[in-house]
């Protein structure tokens, strides 16, 4: 690393040693682990010469809090990741063990090595080749890693609408996204909410003989399958009464600014999503599908029998995985009261179905015209050596509306991950040159923030 004085090969350890730990945030079984990988985020904030490092303990996983405070005049940056990650099955796709990073050509691969260990520490690593380097940082920083990001950050929630002095900041720096192509630098400047939630349908008192009952008895799975059938129709139009009220258009300006992406749908159809065909809402763009337009997804439906060999039973229950994805005005509690309206009014005879809401986090839009957007893509133009583009994503992270709503201050989402880093699926991967020039573009704009 030339703009700073950071050893490579101590800054692989450092990430190697962090994605050792599997600290998947929605294991009971995991919390060890997750108390581990704060613990050693702590450590590496010590390290990097901040202070006041500690763990904020509270009910769920702790927050990791360090600051350097020194700049005083100067603007104040809020630097959040997380250090949970996904459950990394189906375990055998993966080439190499989740928890054993391997390094192959140019990329690390292990769970959270994108997504967002690998992110974090693009972050946290800045902070200590400048102080390394100077002695100083240019700007005041706050840090706060959360560890429940990936089950929908109640924790974090409640300190930032506590009002905490520790997270008072003039904006937020945030690596948590993707660029849009390799060597293409990125703002993201748009996320979509989510309403993530199970849906239980019951029918019989207990499972029953298919033969001897079936044609009489209630079948859940099957009423299920209506029920999912009937909220989204065949051509992806979702049909809850509502619940597209509130959905916003982009500007003319951002569709502008989209058309100027490099893309190419028949190679984003076969070389990131692997389909035959891309689906979806009729007459809208696949940016406006995964970016603009709110979804409604199945993860997975529990029920019946699905071991090897046969057996003729009709289940008593069935449960599906679901959320939505919300944009614009949507506002997750009203979207899960419309779903639930939705739900019973499908729901056949013969059977109960029950919503239940896990977890759920607003939409947010970020100005690209605010000061500290422009600094961002001002350092990401100088490390990256060309202009920066604008982008929105599918993807959420909660948090982002609640810096806005109870801090007021804007989030700076400049990501380091690529369209093909697999986040959340078997073999996802960092590319280590985005990993170094991460480094190296935090850094800068750490300094250009603080130039004023
Ligand atoms: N970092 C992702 C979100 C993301 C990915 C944003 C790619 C932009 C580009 C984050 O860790 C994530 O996965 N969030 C969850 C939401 C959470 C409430 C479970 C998501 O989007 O499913
Ligand atoms: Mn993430
Ligand atoms: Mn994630």
């Amino acid at each position: 690393m030339s703009y700073l004085p950071l050893e490579q090969s101590e800054l692989l350890n450092d990430l190697t040693a962090l994605l050792r730990i599997p600290s998947i945030s929605t294991l009971p079984e995991r919390r060890g682990d997750v108390a581990r990988a704060a613990e050693f985020v702590r450590g590496q904030l010590q390290a990097a010469g901040l202070e006041t490092c500690r763990l904020i303990e509270g009910e769920g996983n702790p927050l990791v809090y360090g600051e350097w405070l020194g700049a005083p005049g100067k603007p104040t940056l809020l630097a959040y990741g997380h250090y949970d990650v996904q459950p990394p099955d189906p375990l055998d796709e993966w080439k190499s063990p989740p928890f054993e990073p391997e390094i192959r050509g140019d990329d690390i691969f292990a769970r959270g090595a994108s997504d967002d260990k690998g992110q974090t520490l693009i972050l946290i690593k800045a902070a200590a080749g400048l102080m390394k380097r100077d002695g100083r940082l240019p700007v005041n920083v706050r840090f706060l890693i959360e560890g429940e990001e990936e089950v929908g950050g109640e924790h974090i929630s409640r300190f930032i609408a506590s009002g905490s002095e520790l997270a008072r900041a003039d904006a937020v720096v945030i690596c948590d996204t993707e660029m849009f192509a390799p060597e293409l630098p990125t703002i993201c400047v748009g996320l979509r909410g989510i309403v993530y939630g199970e849906l239980l349908v019951a029918g019989a008192a207990q499972d029953l003989h298919s033969g001897v009952y079936g044609g009489a008895a209630p079948n859940p799975i099957q009423a299920l399958a209506e029920i999912l059938c009937a909220l989204k129709d065949r051509d992806g139009r979702i049909q809850i009464p509502g619940f597209t009220d509130r959905v916003r258009p982009p500007t003319p300006e951002e569709y502008e600014a989209w058309s100027r992406l490099p893309f190419d749908e028949n190679e984003y159809r076969e070389k990131e999503v692997g389909a035959r065909e891309l689906v979806g809402e009729p007459g809208y763009s696949v940016f406006e599908r995964t970016w603009a337009r709110p979804t409604l997804e199945v993860h997975g439906i529990r029920g019946g029998f699905t071991g090897e060999g046969a057996k003729t039973v009709i289940p008593a229950r069935a449960l599906a995985k679901i959320s939505m994805r919300l944009v614009g005005d949507q506002k997750p509690a009203e979207a899960s009261a419309q779903f639930q309206a939705a739900v019973e009014r499908a729901c056949p005879r013969g059977v109960t179905a029950e919503w239940k809401a896990i977890h759920s986090g607003e939409p947010s839009l970020i100005d690209p015209a605010n000061p500290f957007i422009r600094s961002s893509a001002e350092a990401m133009e100088q490390v990256f050596g060309k202009p920066t583009v604008y982008i929105r994503s599918g993807g959420s992270i909660p948090i982002v509306g609640l810096f806005d709503k109870h801090l007021g201050i804007p989030s700076v989402l400049m990501g380091f991950g690529l369209p093909d880093d697999k986040i959340h699926a078997p073999n996802e991967k960092l590319h280590l040159p985005n990993f170094f020039r991460g480094i190296e573009a935090i850094a800068r704009y750490f300094e250009i923030v603080g130039r004023g």
